[in-house]
C-alpha cells in the first residue's frame, strides 16, 4: 500500500488523539462529484463529504473557478481592509439566515464560530453560565469542549464557562425515551425549568445543535427549541442555533435546522461553517445587531473572511440556489431514508435509521463497540465512504454525501451498505 510510510510519518509527528479512519488509513487525491479517489487509484462513492463540508460535489468547477480568478488578484487582505467579496457573502448570509437587523462575523471554523457566540452571549447577558445539550458536539477549543456533552470529544473537565447540561437532544434513548414526542417535549421543558429554577444568577444562552452530528444525528421533536424558547425568553435568556451541519439546506426539509423549531422564530444567534466554503475554510455567526455589537473592544480577524474563501462560499452559494440542492437533499435523501428502512427491517445489527434529506443516522446494536467499524471497513473495501458518530452508549453510520447526490447514486451506495451490514451480522 502506498499509504503505510504516510501513516506512519503521520503517527510519529502528529498527535495520538488526531483520528484516523480505518486500519489502514486512506490519503484522499482527488475527487470530481460525489467521487473521491485514493493513492492507489480506488475510487470510491463518498457518503461523508469530509464531514458534511463538500456541500455541493468535489471540484465543482464554479468553485474552482472563483479560488483561482480571486487568487491570481490578491489572496489575502486581512479585515483592516475592505473586502467585497466578505460583504457580498455576509449580505446573502444576513438575508438568508431569517434573523432581523443581522450582522454576520466571519470566522475560520465551526469552532471560533461557536467561540465568538459564547463570546458574545456571556458579554451581552454578563454571565458565563451557559445551558448545552446533553451528547452535543461544538468545537475543540477550551470554550468548546467546555459546551461538549458528548464525552469522548471533550478531554477537560476545565472550562472558561459553567455549563448546565439539559435533556432534549436524543430521543430514542435516556429517562425519556418512553413517552410520546409530545409527552418528551413536555418532560424537556418541565427538566429546564427546574434546572433554572435551582440556577443562581442569570444565565447567558442555550446552545443546540437542531440536529446532532458528531452525536450520531439524533434529534428531538419538531418543536422542542420552539417550547424552550418560551422558558428561555421569560428569564432573557439567548438561544444560539449551532447550525455547522445542519445548515444551507442539507436536511431537505429547511434551509436551516432551526426551522424545525420555527413557530417562535428565528434563534438570537446562528453559527455555520462546514458546507458553505465547500472545504476552503469558512465559519461565522450571524446574530442581531444589539447583540453582536455588544463587544467594546476592537477585534480582528486576520484569516476570517479572506478573499480567496470568500468568494468560494459565493460560488459555493450560488450553485446550491440556482440548483435546488436543499430540494434534491430532500428528494433523494427520503427515497434513501426508505430504503435504508426497508433493509433495517430485515437487518437485525440496525436499531434505527432516522434524520432528514441528506443527513441520515443508522443506529447500529453494537455493545461490544466493534460493529460500526466493521462496517466502515467492509464499505470502503467495496468503494464507500461513510462516516460513523454517537455518544457514550451507541454506535451510528452517518451518512452525509453531497447534495448534488443522484437517485442512481444513492442506490449503489445503499446496495453496498446492505452487503456491509450483511457481512458484519
Ligand atoms: C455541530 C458542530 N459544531 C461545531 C463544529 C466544529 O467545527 P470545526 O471542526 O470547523 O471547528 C463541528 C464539527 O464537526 C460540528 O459538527
Amino acid at each position: 500500500m502506498n499509504n503505510t510510510s504516510l501513516h506512519a510519518r503521520h503517527r510519529a509527528v502528529l498527535p495520538d488523539w488526531l483520528a484516523l479512519y480505518y486500519a489502514d488509513p486512506i490519503e484522499l487525491t482527488h475527487g470530481e462529484g460525489r467521487h473521491v479517489w485514493d493513492a492507489d487509484g480506488k475510487k470510491y462513492l463518498d457518503f461523508f463529504g469530509g464531514i458534511l463540508t463538500t456541500m455541493t460535489a468535489h471540484a465543482l468547477p464554479e468553485v474552482t473557478k472563483a479560488v483561482a480568478e480571486q487568487a491570481s488578484r490578491i489572496i489575502h487582505s486581512s479585515t483592516l481592509y475592505l473586502n467585497r467579496p466578505m460583504v457580498e457573502l455576509a449580505e446573502r448570509v444576513a438575508q438568508l439566515s431569517g434573523i432581523p437587523d443581522a450582522r454576520v462575523f466571519f470566522t475560520t471554523s465551526g469552532t471560533e464560530a461557536n467561540d465568538t457566540a459564547l463570546l458574545l452571549a456571556t458579554a451581552y447577558r454578563r454571565s458565563n453560565q451557559i445551558l448545552a445539550m446533553r451528547n452535543s458536539y461544538h468545537g475543540r477549543s477550551f470554550a468548546a469542549v467546555g459546551i461538549t456533552g458528548n464525552q469522548g470529544w471533550s478531554p477537560t473537565s476545565l472550562s472558561p464557562l459553567q455549563t448546565l447540561y439539559v435533556h432534549g437532544g436524543v430521543r430514542g434513548r435516556g429517562p425519556y425515551a418512553h413517552l410520546s414526542d409530545a409527552e418528551f417535549t413536555e418532560a424537556c421543558v418541565a427538566d429546564l425549568r427546574d434546572m433554572l429554577g435551582q440556577t443562581r444568577g442569570d444565565v447567558a444562552a442555550l446552545i443546540a445543535e437542531p440536529i446532532q452530528g458528531v452525536g450520531g444525528f439524533t434529534s428531538p421533536p419538531d418543536g422542542l427549541y420552539a417550547r424552550f424558547r418560551e422558558v428561555l425568553r421569560e428569564h432573557g435568556i439567548l438561544w444560539i442555533s449551532d447550525e455547522v451541519q445542519t445548515g444551507w439546506g442539507r436536511t431537505g426539509d429547511h434551509f436551516w435546522g432551526w426551522q424545525a423549531h420555527g413557530r417562535s422564530g428565528p434563534p438570537d444567534i446562528l453559527t455555520f461553517a462546514k458546507g458553505i466554503g465547500n472545504g476552503m475554510s469558512i465559519g461565522g455567526v450571524v446574530a442581531r445587531a444589539d447583540v453582536m455589537n455588544t463587544l467594546d473592544a476592537n477585534s480582528i480577524s486576520t484569516f476570517g473572511g479572506s478573499p480567496v474563501t470568500m468568494a468560494a462560499g459565493l460560488a459555493n452559494l450560488s450553485y446550491l440556489l440556482e440548483h435546488d440542492l436543499q430540494g434534491n437533499a430532500r428528494r433523494v435523501g427520503g427515497l434513501l431514508i426508505e430504503r435504508l428502512r426497508a433493509i433495517a427491517a430485515t437487518t437485525p445489527v440496525v436499531r434505527e435509521v432516522r434524520g432528514r434529506g441528506l443527513m441520515i443516522g443508522v443506529e447500529l446494536d453494537d455493545p461490544t463497540r466493534t460493529v460500526a467499524g466493521a462496517v466502515l471497513e467492509a464499505c470502503r473495501e467495496a468503494g464507500l465512504l461513510i462516516g460513523k458518530g454517537g455518544g457514550h452508549d451507541t454506535s451510528v453510520l452517518r451518512i452525509a454525501p453531497p447534495l448534488s447526490l443522484t437517485v442512481a447514486e444513492a442506490e449503489e451506495g445503499a446496495a453496498i451498505l446492505e452487503g456491509a451490514l450483511r457481512d458484519v451480522s
